[in-house]
């Protein structure tokens, strides 16, 4: 199934607020999604290239710092970290997954951030980048760019819709490579919408040359907070929008469901995994979403179980030479 399995982070701003950057292999259609990867936590590494244990503890999830919009350099590589990633991308296809583009906040649009994933996509041959549909970053209190914490709610509006079209083809234009946006949580809907969320996603990958990133499981999620209707929602998708999927586990904290990473799929998403695959011709991965923290919980033999388990959709549902990595099929 998966061959290889290879995650990093990046972290930018300050230690309070971690915004990190995933790169992970596709080459087998399925790929794990952690938000760190040591040797200590017991998750497979990347097959016959090991990353050593970090020293210390927390050095090896800062391949990089950002420093702020305002200094210079704003952006401090760490050398060891990214002289890992130079040679795993020599040998394996990798792709990016970030959380802190903010390509929603009205107060900025981060172009500095974009030119620097740029420079890692040629540097390092991303085959796409990924980021939230979100607002994470503010102008508050005098802070131009205070982080929220958590997205916000995002109005489904012809203004943000207009906003983010315009600055996902900016992006893209500086990227050099696919632009995919991630479907995300709300936990308090903004009221009176011009639209529903599916029908802002189809008018954002129409009008833009964005891709979808379709999270199968903050969509479950949205079902058990908001009541979403999940068949309404993906029967009203245009699912071959549709680049890769996110499967992943969560729980319940104060009486909210959190797509917090937890765990095992929950038999609902691997429903609806089943469900749409078939209908997305332009999926090119799933990847399935861990916090490494739950890893004593789900152990190895669970990992294993849940990437075997999306490997078997991916293989039931490909057809053809892999689209990232042009790999035939029984090579994947
Ligand atoms: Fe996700």
């Amino acid at each position: 199934m998966f061959r290889r399995v290879v995650v990093f982070t990046y972290t930018s701003l300050d230690d309070s607020h971690p915004q990190p950057l995933w790169l992970g292999t596709i080459l087998a259609g399925v790929s794990l999604g952690v938000s760190r990867l040591t040797k200590a936590s017991g998750l497979p590494t990347c097959g016959d290239a090991p990353i050593p244990s970090p020293e210390p503890p927390n050095y090896a999830e800062r391949r990089c710092t950002d420093r702020g919009r305002d200094a210079t350099p704003r952006f401090v590589e760490h050398p060891r970290d990214m002289a890992r990633i130079e040679t795993l991308a020599r040998r394996y296809p990798l792709v990016a997954h970030g959380v802190g583009l903010s390509i929603a906040s009205a107060a900025m649009f981060d172009l500095d951030y974009v030119a620097q994933l740029a420079r890692w996509r040629r540097r390092f041959g991303l085959c796409w980048i990924s980021e939230h549909l979100a607002a994470v970053r503010v102008s508050a209190d005098g802070v131009v760019d205070h982080h929220t914490g958590v997205p916000l709610p995002l109005a489904w509006d012809e203004e943000l819709l207009s906003l983010v079209t315009a600055r996902a083809r900016q992006a893209i234009d500086v990227l050099g490579c696919d632009l995919l946006l991630e479907n995300g949580v709300v936990f308090t809907p903004v009221p009176e919408p011009d639209m529903g969320e599916a029908e802002f996603l189809n008018r954002l990958t129409r009008e833009s040359p964005c891709r979808l990133l379709l999270d199968l499981h903050n969509l479950f999620t949205n079902s058990i907070n908001l009541s979403v209707d999940t068949g309404v929602f993906l029967r009203d998708l245009d699912l071959t929008a549709v680049a890769e999927i996110h499967i992943a586990g969560g729980n319940e904290v104060g009486g909210f469901y959190f797509d917090s990473h937890a765990g095992a799929c929950p038999p609902q998403v691997w429903e609806l995994l089943d469900r749409v695959t078939p209908d997305t011709p332009g999926l090119r991965g799933i990847t399935f979403e861990f916090h490494e923290s739950y890893f004593p919980q789900l152990t190895a033999t669970g990992l294993q179980r849940e990437l075997l388990r999306a490997g078997a959709v991916w293989r039931a549902t490909r057809r053809g030479p892999d689209v990232a990595t042009g790999l035939p099929a029984g090579d994947r």
